[in-house]
């Protein structure tokens, strides 16, 4: 099992309630437990007419659906509101316009640089979109190509979403800490017609080359026709005649008219995400367009609670999901004030977030756990010397938040007001599906607390079976919701056998987790061979493959151990050709290895070299023994009987402590 039994045995006797904050109840979406309770009915009661009902309202479309569901588990095949027509961007952007609320501010960007600011309101917003959607148009992308954008965090990483969901572009949005050869990866499996990237990311002061990765990453995808450059960094790039062609110089002169968002149907694809799997290549997570964009305005709504004069600031990166869901669609499909930041926490000073929060008064806060916790290790002085007045609500999202980040969270930042909101969800689940709401949800430190209405969350054993309060299962989801993921791209075969073969009429999340007496949610961790690392989720088996890539390499099992800032991080037992040295430069070149094939993320803590890896008898590597040795547990192994050569477990135990 992925997750750590024993921090959450601990959160299990955690006993601290935080009831609703009252202040602010009076003008909240949902005003209290009665409102909570009642909205939860009606989804039970007739989870179709809900739904239905929350599309109209939140969303503009340009005609109605012939069906609100169709569910075909077996397939499977999922259908929300199709034949109902929209387009995402007019519903971020256009309708707002035309609303009166043209003058309000969308998108404020604070650069790593702390001049470098830039503020749009919906109009501008709109009219930079339009421009580069001409762009995309003129370059030959139309509807339903894919576009594959590979951009640091400035503002042109939302305007090039948002212009390929005017003109029904796929975007497929690569996070730019990941290797030219992640990247390629991903452009090759949905074939890309066009790259969007920047001369460089900047980074705790630095610049970081991001072109010349895109160069790479192009060497080998034939379906890139062209490639968009953005000016970040004043980097000097090397431009491939005819291929190339720079943001600025592909906008100049354009007066952001004449480019009508194209009618969608609901399920057109909307975009495509990578994630990791348990094994080989990243999945490509599909959503598509009405139903994400309902569920994710819905889900901001009830759980951020925002209101028309709200700062929100999500501090994720747009490269994730959570940067999709919650920095972008969602608030902006209801009209909000987002917050987009280029920079790091802690540069130049472990102040910088709470600095952000002051200088625009953010008012709703999203962050990650390992954020929290890093943080927490500089000590609460940081969160002292700045006003964090403004701040009314607290989310968190990624991985469990531990009881002692969740209470520092809660204390120093939200100066023992605020409530912290803890999240689960995943890339699959589109938006949030088990949070509380802030002035509905008595909290529990260390609990994501219960589905959000609508959502029919269970906990079940191998066999399906509901396993009842505080015992440990699978959790699944047993009715369908507008924001679910509706194939792995190209490989439908995958998607079926990886959410809904297991378990018969449900989702299988992957994660284990338990509920407590009162329906309260305390999420486990993976079941799967998945690592989360800083709130990333990473395939052990990819980690595996980059590293018997290189040649000194014969064998190598890759496990998740606990870290007390990143939550986990990854230990590489590595099995060398009989040829080579075991010894500290080899150690460095593996891990430089792994950084240069997937991404800094991905880079091992820690590499033991090991002459040979616990493998029963029909050479299956036990995993459990590897992660028992990595967290120093080594008093109990469980059955070993299975084990090829039980010798193995000592000379492990031998090597980890050489280790020091
Ligand atoms: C996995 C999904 C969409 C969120 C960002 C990560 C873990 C996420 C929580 C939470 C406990 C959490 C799960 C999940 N996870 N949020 N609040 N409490 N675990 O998205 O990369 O698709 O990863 O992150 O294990 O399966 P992702």
């Amino acid at each position: 099992m992925g997750g750590s039994d024993e921090h959450i045995e601990s959160m299990m006797h955690e006993r601290r309630h935080f009831p609703p904050p009252r202040h602010g109840s009076e003008r909240a979406h949902i005003p209290g437990p009665e409102a909570y309770d009642d909205l939860r009915d009606q989804a039970a009661r007739d989870p179709e007419g809900f739904w239905a009902e929350r599309a109209k309202a939140l969303l503009d479309w340009d005609s109605e659906w012939d069906t609100v569901l169709e569910a075909d588990w077996e397939t499977p095949e999922f259908k929300w509101f199709a034949g109902g027509k929209l387009n995402a961007c007019a519903n971020c952007l256009d309708r707002h316009v035309a609303s009166g609320r043209g003058e309000k501010t969308a998108l404020i960007w604070q650069g790593e640089p702390e001049d470098d600011v830039r503020q749009f309101t919906y109009a501008e917003l709109r009219d930079e979109v339009v421009k580069f959607a001409k762009v995309l148009k003129k370059w030959g992308v139309g509807k339903g190509d894919r576009v594959a954008v590979y951009l640091p965090m400035i503002p042109e990483l939302p305007i090039a979403m948002l212009a390929c969901a005017r003109i029904g572009a796929v975007h497929s949005v690569v996070f730019a800490g990941f290797s030219a050869h992640s990247l390629q990866n991903r452009i090759q499996d949905c074939e890309a017609k066009v790259l969007i990237t920047a001369d460089a990311v900047i980074r705790a002061g630095k610049q970081i080359p991001l072109k010349t990765n895109g160069d790479e990453a192009l060497e080998a995808c034939p379906s890139v026709e062209h490639c968009i450059v953005v000016n970040r960094a004043g980097l000097d790039v090397a431009m491939h005649e005819g291929r190339d062609v720079w943001w600025h110089d592909a906008v100049a002169g354009d007066d952001g008219t004449d480019c009508p968002p194209e009618s969608m149907d609901a399920e057109d694809l909307l975009f495509i995400l990578y994630t990791s799997g348990s094994t080989g290549k990243p999945k490509g997570v599909v959503h598509t367009t009405g139903g994400y964009l309902t569920y994710t305005a819905q889900t901001t709504q009830w759980v951020f609670d925002i209101q028309e004069d709200d700062v929100y600031w999500c501090t994720a990166d747009i490269g994730w999901i959570t940067g999709h869901s919650y920095i972008l669609y969602g608030p902006l499909a209801l009209g909000a004030t987002t917050v987009m930041f280029e920079g790091v926490p802690s540069y130049p000073q472990p102040d910088r977030f709470w600095q952000v929060v002051e200088k625009f008064k953010v008012t709703i806060f999203y962050t990650a756990p390992t954020v929290i916790r890093a943080l927490m290790r500089e000590g609460p002085q940081w969160t002292e010397t700045r006003d964090l007045s403004s701040l009314r609500l607290l989310g968190s999202v990624g991985e469990p938040i531990n009881p002692e980040a969740w209470m520092w969270y809660h204390d120093h930042v939200g100066k023992g007001e605020l409530p912290v909101l803890d999240t689960w969800w995943q890339t699959e689940t589109g938006g949030i599906m088990i949070s509380a709401v802030p002035y509905a949800t008595t909290l529990k430190p260390g609990s994501a607390s219960q589905p959000l209405p609508g959502i029919e969350a269970d906990i079940v054993d191998r066999d399906g079976e509901p396993v009842g309060p505080n015992r440990g299962g699978h959790l699944v989801v047993k009715t369908p919701w507008p924001g679910m993921l509706r194939n792995v791209y190209g490989d439908p075969a995958r998607y079926k056998s990886t959410y809904f073969e297991r378990f018969p009429g449900m989702y299988e999340s992957g994660d284990s987790a338990r509920m407590d007496e009162e329906g309260y949610f305390w999420i486990m961790g993976r079941l799967d061979d998945v690592i989360n690392v800083s709130g990333h989720r990473l395939g052990t088996a990819e980690i595996e493959s980059a590293l018997v890539a290189h040649e000194a390499v014969a064998e190598a099992a890759v496990v998740g151990m606990p870290h007390e800032v990143k939550g986990q991080a990854i230990y590489a037992y590595v099995t060398l050709k009989s040829t080579f040295q075991e010894n500290d430069e080899l150690r460095k070149v593996l891990r430089q290895h792994v950084r240069t094939e997937i991404g800094a993320i991905a880079t091992p803590e820690i590499i033991q070299f090991a002459p040979g890896l616990p493998k029963t008898r029909s050479g299956k590597i036990m995993r459990r023994i590897l992660r028992k040795i990595a967290a120093d547990e080594t008093n109990a192994f469980g059955d070993t009987s299975t084990l090829a050569d039980p010798t193995v477990i000592a000379d492990l135990i031998d090597g980890k402590n050489l280790l020091g």
